[in-house]
């Protein structure tokens, strides 16, 4: 296999993997930084590493920063074996008690919808940066679900948290980070990396008193949130056969949730107003659907998605064409693996390019244009595509995907329900380019909304 040395810093991996396959094939081997990589493209591999063949590479890769951050702790970083198993399945099933498909989750959503449509009138008609009430609104139902509460928008303390986090997942990627993982030793030099252990530190700060006041305010019996029902299975496993629930694990988790389900959800619903402001008529489209399907409601439900083709064929083509999470998150093999006629090490570090199959020319209808109806037959209605893969697949596939989409169909039908959105300078374009990291965010931008109501 090939190997070459690279280091992510930018934004053009695509490119770079996409000119490295053309020679190499679609299982190639770099080195990243010193670590031997293997990166993994195309839908026929992916499928096999992902799926097939999912549990036996289901690992994830030993990571020097990861694992002096989380300690192998949570659900994101631990390696495949019965704690992960045992978190994963706790964390799936206490979503789903929290009403996942049923009426209640659908509720909170509501009721957080409510607080961004006021906020956003108050900034009808002025230049309006959407960036920071939609990552609030987002992290808000994460943490109702998670926490038991909600932040308000102006609350300066959650505000910093979360561009901590934002800040965190673009350092976690680049140059420092990547020296770091390379060089033990540069942990206790003076460099730019610190600046990720600082800002982890006060995040973890903020999350630990949230733990911390769970455990004073609670009563055995009557859990509110994920936090209380963790707690009570601490209290019911004893010594029993759940040993891996402790403190540590359940603050990793915290933490893992509240990162994981923030940035994706509200990257994705800023990518959608800046694609909607981009193509006014594939707008006034949704509009007219969203107009049609609602009626004289106050608002959609998410079972009426299912009545709504066009709508989830321009949130799907959003996340098809920002491939928000673009090289997935590294996988490893659990032995000595075959895959495309390679033998790979136990433990290597696998790069998923789920990017990939978003662009594959073999798989799409319109593969470099933005363009619903790559989702849509001729008739149009929705059809499922097997090279879309924004949340994975798999034994590891992302665990809010459900989440997710909920929060993405009803707070974008929402906000179209009330407001045009306009790109505010005739002059120009939107810009699309996106900003790298481990999740792909666009970058700032202002709006003119326009009521509907
Ligand atoms: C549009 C939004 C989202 C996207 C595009 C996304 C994407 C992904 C991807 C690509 C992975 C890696 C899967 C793999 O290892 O192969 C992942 C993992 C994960 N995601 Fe998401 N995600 C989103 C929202 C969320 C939300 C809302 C939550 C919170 C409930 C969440 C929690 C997780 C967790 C815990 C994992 C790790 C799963 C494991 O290692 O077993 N994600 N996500």
């Amino acid at each position: 296999m090939a190997a070459i040395a690279v280091l992510y810093f930018h934004s053009n991996e695509h490119t770079l993997h996409d000119q490295l396959s053309k020679v190499y094939g679609p299982v190639f081997s770099i080195y990243l930084g010193f670590t031997p990589t293997v990166v993994v493209r195309g839908l026929k591999h992916l499928k096999e590493v992902l799926v097939t063949r999912g549990v036996d590479f289901a690992d994830r890769p030993h990571d020097r920063l990861s694992e002096s951050i989380t300690g192998g702790r949570g659900i994101i970083a631990v390696k495949y074996g019965p704690a992960w198993k045992e978190h994963r399945r706790f964390t799936l099933s206490t979503l789903r008690n929290f009403g996942l498909g049923k009426k209640s989750m659908e509720e909170r959503i509501f009721e957080e919808s409510q607080y961004l449509i006021q906020e956003l009138k108050k900034n009808k008609d002025s230049l309006y940066d959407p960036h920071f009430v939609l990552d609030n609104t987002v992290s808000n139902i994460i943490c109702s679900i998670v926490f038991g509460r909600r932040y308000n928008y102006d609350e300066s303390t959650f505000r910093n948290v979360l561009n901590l986090v934002h800040e965190h997942l673009k350092l976690a990627t680049g140059f420092w980070a990547q020296l770091y993982n390379a060089f033990g030793f540069v942990k206790y030099l003076p460099l730019p990396h610190q600046r990720m252990f600082r800002n982890v530190k006060t995040v973890f700060g903020f999350l630990g008193e949230v733990l911390e006041e769970h455990k004073r305010s609670r009563v055995s019996g009557q859990p509110r949130d994920y936090i209380d029902y963790y707690l009570e299975e601490m209290d019911k496993v004893g010594d029993g056969p759940k040993l891996s629930f402790n403190t540590e694990n359940l603050f990793m988790c915290m933490v893992d949730l509240f990162v994981a389900g923030t940035e994706t959800t509200s990257s994705t619903l800023e990518w959608s107003l800046l694609y909607m402001m981009t193509f006014p008529d594939i707008q006034e489209k949704c509009h007219e659907e969203i107009d049609k399907i609602r009626g004289d409601r106050d608002h959609l439900d998410y079972e009426d998605r299912l009545r709504m083709p066009y709508t989830q064929a321009v949130l799907q083509e959003v996340q098809r064409f920002t491939s928000i999470v673009p090289l997935g998150i590294a996988h490893a093999p659990i032995k000595d693996m075959e895959l495309n006629g390679y033998t790979i090490p136990k433990g290597t570090l696998i790069i998923t390019d789920l990017s990939s199959v978003h662009y594959d020319e073999s798989q799409w209808k319109y593969p470099h244009e933005f363009n619903p109806e790559n989702f849509l037959n001729k008739d149009g209605e929705l059809e499922k595509v097997d090279s879309f893969l924004p949340f994975s697949a798999g034994p590891r596939v992302c665990l809010g995907e459900n989440l997710a989409r909920m929060e993405i169909f009803l707070f974008f039908t929402t906000m179209l329900t009330h407001f045009e959105f306009h790109w505010p300078d005739p002059k120009s374009s939107p810009d699309l380019t996106p900003i790298f990291g481990i999740s792909q965010a666009p970058k700032r931008f202002n709006m003119r909304l326009v009521s509907r109501t």
